[in-house]
């Protein structure tokens, strides 16, 4: 049996000095096959049925009888670049519950129907039983406007949570990121540190402010901003005159920046936080909140958050008249007068009534998905430890993550790459995704400056090249994670 094998293809293989009492108790275990029949040099001879040892019987075999006897049959099979929409072809016209999948030198890989069964997402929204009250409610006293009664609930509960003093419910995290900056001063020609390890849309709003981003690199214990760059980044900007007008600090995969020492460094320098917590909502840092360290903070409810509204974000803060403000100039910065007067430039970034009674459903559930999400980053860990080559993104002592995404480095003792681990499980419908590509190496910042980890060492490139995340939507069956995971485990160690 070669050692690439998952458990549960070894139980399925058989050889030809098997015999038929031995297959008929695999036939048990496995829940009834098909077995793959495999010769000397562990190529895939035939499948046997329970219907095959059947006739054995029937022929006048006995219990000791080999299964060499059995004649060749060339089966049904795919190539390992078979893709996706092949499968599904091959197994509706031959009405078949498995298919092996056979690699180069022709051992097999057995493909069941039931993986095909839709593909598998990234993160897709997990709804409960309280969403559509709240919406009702809305639709029941026709508050379908972008302000109203949820609205203000919403923010009072997402307040509570996040151990924020006050809340301003937007339309995504992109605009409270956005607002973020402007509440913060940030305006034309002015610096702003940025993580580089991040998405596009922490370093957007930088740009529609005409400031300029300065990306920060990434730490190897969180994955997050590195404070030695932070700290090296701080004290040239501060020698030449330049310090940044706001630095934005983001929590990614479900995890905490090192927020003590880059908020200390931050205070020293009298620069204020913009807290970037999209992807760490319901995550602790040190028994504290992740998205209640800057001086605002954003979160995100997109559809493939922890929590969704389908399309949503907010702004928090402690300081009460920065919230105010944002509302102000979410709300198309409409002065108090009766005919439309504008002094500033305003906005439409408010969340909607309707889609604040989701959220408020969502906010019910959160430390449940929160659990789910960490769940099923176990699975991943068990199904696939000892395998050698894997890392899960570190969780440090005193960080509470939410394995929003379960994220993984594939070294190169592996034989294969991130790239290629994302191709094939596509051709199972599988999707994964390498890890974020860096700010600095995307062609829209081409021309802003990098500050790495160390003088030459970019951790934010060394996770781009060896990075994967993998589905982790809190809705998936334990035996969806299971199979993903024998899948990777069959493609990294095999
Ligand atoms: C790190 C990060 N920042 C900001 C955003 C923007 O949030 P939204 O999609 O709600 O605009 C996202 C997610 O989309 C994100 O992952």
């Amino acid at each position: 049996m070669s050692a690439h094998m998952t458990a549960s293809l070894a139980a399925l293989c058989v050889t030809v000095d098997c015999s038929l009492g031995e297959a008929m108790r695999r036939l048990n275990e496995t829940g009834g096959g098909p077995l793959l029949l495999l010769d000397d040099e562990g190529r895939l001879k035939r499948l046997v049925t329970d219907g095959d040892l059947r006739r054995m019987i029937l022929d006048g075999s006995d219990q000791n009888a080999l299964l060499a006897s059995l004649p060749a049959i060339v089966p049904v099979t795919a190539q390992m670049n078979t893709p996706l929409a092949g499968l599904q072809s091959l197994f509706a016209a031959h009405k078949v519950s498995a298919i092996p999948r056979l690699d180069a030198e022709g051992r097999p890989w057995l493909l069941e129907r039931r993986d095909f069964g839709g593909p598998v997402l990234l993160s897709t929204p997990h709804l409960g039983d309280l969403e559509q009250q709240f919406v009702q409610q809305a639709f029941d006293t026709n508050w379908i406007a972008p302000l109203g009664p949820q609205v203000e609930g919403f923010e009072r509960e997402l307040a509570d949570y996040s151990e924020n003093g006050h809340v301003a419910a937007l339309s995504s995290g992109t605009a409270a990121l956005h607002l973020g900056l402007i509440l913060l001063g940030v305006k034309d020609g002015d610096r702003v540190y940025c993580p580089s390890f991040t998405f596009a849309a922490s370093a957007n709003p930088i740009r529609y402010e005409r400031a300029e981003p300065v990306f920060i690199d990434s730490e190897t214990a969180t994955w997050n901003m590195s404070p030695a760059a932070l700290e090296r980044a701080l004290s040239r900007d501060k020698a030449a005159g330049r310090l940044p007008r706001a630095v934005v600090i983001a929590n990614l995969y479900g995890q905490s920046a090192d927020m003590d020492p880059l908020t200390q460094l931050c205070d020293a320098y009298g620069i204020p936080v913009l807290e970037d917590a999209a992807e760490s909502l319901g995550a602790t840092y040190r028994g504290r909140k992740s998205g209640s360290f800057g001086k605002l903070s954003a979160y995100s409810f997109n559809g493939n958050k922890i929590i969704t509204t389908s399309g949503g974000g907010a702004l928090c803060s402690d300081d009460e008249e920065l919230i105010a403000r944002a509302r102000f100039l979410s709300t198309q910065a409409r002065e108090p007068a009766a005919h439309y007067e504008h002094k500033v430039i305003g906005y439409n970034y408010r969340l909607s009534n309707v889609l604040a009674g989701i959220g408020r459903g969502q906010l019910k559930v959160l430390d449940e998905r929160v659990r789910r999400r960490r769940e099923i980053f176990s699975i991943y860990q068990s199904v696939l430890a000892g395998v050698r080559g894997i890392e899960w993104m570190p969780e440090p002592e005193g960080y509470f993550s939410t394995r929003w995404l379960t994220a993984a480095t594939i070294n190169r003792e592996c034989g294969t790459c991130p790239g290629d681990l994302v191709e094939a499980l596509k051709v199972v419908g599988i999707e994964a995704r390498p890890l974020w590509k860096p700010m600095h190496r995307q062609p829209l910042f081409a021309d802003c400056e990098y500050v790495p980890h160390g003088e030459n060492h970019s951790v934010s490139d060394e996770l781009f090249e060896c990075g994967v995340c993998l589905p982790s939507g809190s809705s998936m069956a334990d035996a969806t994670v299971t199979r993903i995971a024998e899948q990777l485990r069959y493609l990294i160690a095999g």
